[in-house]
């Protein structure tokens, strides 16, 4: 597939429906995208466990245009409008107008929740990127009634990255892989695929408690420390080391190697945090909490042999990971010690799931 083929051709017919509503879930990555070159083009692959808690719902009503802006919308989060998304919005219509003509001839009224709080710290780009792309997609299919479900899911992976680059991760489950990888034949970089091969049962219904360290809003977003790849003294040896990563990884899901898995993934989360550490200007957005709960998770990890873990994404919190079959002990565990680090002694408890579902309008 090239960019081309996401351009649609002459529509056979009209919009019937009038509201499109998805549910979109965030997504944790195990190999990190950190480093993108221009349109969203990813500079390593990589790979992540689809969330099922954690989501955006989104509905998309599609109304008569009244005004000449280039684009026509109106934004509410929990029914309340939202201008601070507008501009994060207008910048994604740019982007995917070429291959969405048709919407610059509407306005529309987008009506946005979140299942997690809008200040836990927990992008809602992922998950809020993807819905909004799902239901420009329901548009698309009632222009389009032919389309295959195949396509569907392609370009509203292929749109979920032009709007947040991780977002691609989030149309499907259980896991993700986004990025050209020879090892992984049909990979690419415009678009998320389901990961292709054997997962051993171990992966199966894998845990994910987000501990809520710092809801406070980052010093650096995820686009500057991207942008901080370009010049960075490490970039070559960390895309490479994705790419080894990545090849090691089919392996390790596969014969259900839990140590392995665990070393893997926080050398990761340590290596995207080590990236920023090392930018120039240099950065930190671990918290002192962050570094309490990473040790409390060594050590009850080496008393145990339990199979806990943790990753990070670009922020404070920590995602832990677990497979079910330890889950009992664990949460006692992450009760007992972990959520005291947590701010207001917040946590969600997430688990692997299969991706976004239609809702009935
Ligand atoms: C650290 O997808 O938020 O979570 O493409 O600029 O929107 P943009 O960046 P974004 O970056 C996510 C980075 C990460 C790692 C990951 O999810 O792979």
């Amino acid at each position: 597939m090239t960019e081309k083929d996401f351009i649609p051709s002459n529509y056979l017919k009209d919009i019937v429906s009038k509201r499109f509503s998805w549910s979109s879930p965030s997504n944790i990555a195990l190999i990190k995208y950190w480093g993108k070159k221009k349109n969203q083009i990813p500079a390593n692959p990589s790979i992540s466990f689809t969330l099922d808690v954690c989501k955006t719902t989104t509905e998309l009503e599609v109304c008569n245009k009244t005004t000449d802006e280039d684009f026509s919308f109106e934004i509410f989060l929990d029914n309340k409008i939202q201008n601070d998304f507008r501009s994060k919005i207008e910048t994604f219509f740019y982007r995917v107008e070429t291959f969405l003509p048709f919407l610059r001839h509407y306005h529309f009224v987008i009506r946005t929740e979140n299942t997690f709080p809008h200040s836990s710290g927990i992008a809602s780009s992922a998950s809020g990127m993807s819905a909004l792309a799902l239901c420009l997609m329901g548009i698309e299919k009632e222009l389009n009634p032919n389309m295959s479900n195949i396509l569907f899911k392609q370009k509203a992976s292929f749109l979920s990255r032009l709007g947040s680059g991780s977002a691609c991760r989030s149309i499907e489950g259980d896991l993700v892989v986004w990025g050209k990888h020879e090892d992984y034949p049909e990979s690419s970089n415009l678009f998320g695929v389901k990961y292709p091969f054997e997962v051993h049962d171990n992966f199966k219904n894998y845990h994910d408690t987000i501990l809520l360290v710092d809801k406070g809003e980052k010093q650096v977003s995820s686009s500057v420390g991207h942008e901080l790849m370009h010049d960075h003294p490490f970039a070559e040896t960390r895309f490479q080391q994705a790419n080894t990563n990545l090849s090691k990884l089919i392996i390790i899901l596969k014969q259900g190697l839990l140590d392995d898995f665990i070393t893997l993934v926080e050398s990761e989360a340590l290596t995207l945090h080590a990236m920023m550490m090392t930018s120039t200007p240099y950065f930190i957005l671990m918290k002192s909490n962050t570094l309490k709960i990473i040790n409390k998770i060594w050590d009850f990890r080496k008393a145990t042999g339990l199979h806990v873990c943790f990753t990070l994404d670009a922020g404070a919190n920590v995602h832990v990971l677990f497979p079910d079959h330890e889950a009992p002990q664990i949460y006692d565990f992450i009760r007992n010690e972990l959520v005291v680090y947590c701010q207001n002694g917040h946590y969600i408890c997430d688990r692997v799931g299969f991706g976004a579902k239609a809702n009935q309008v």
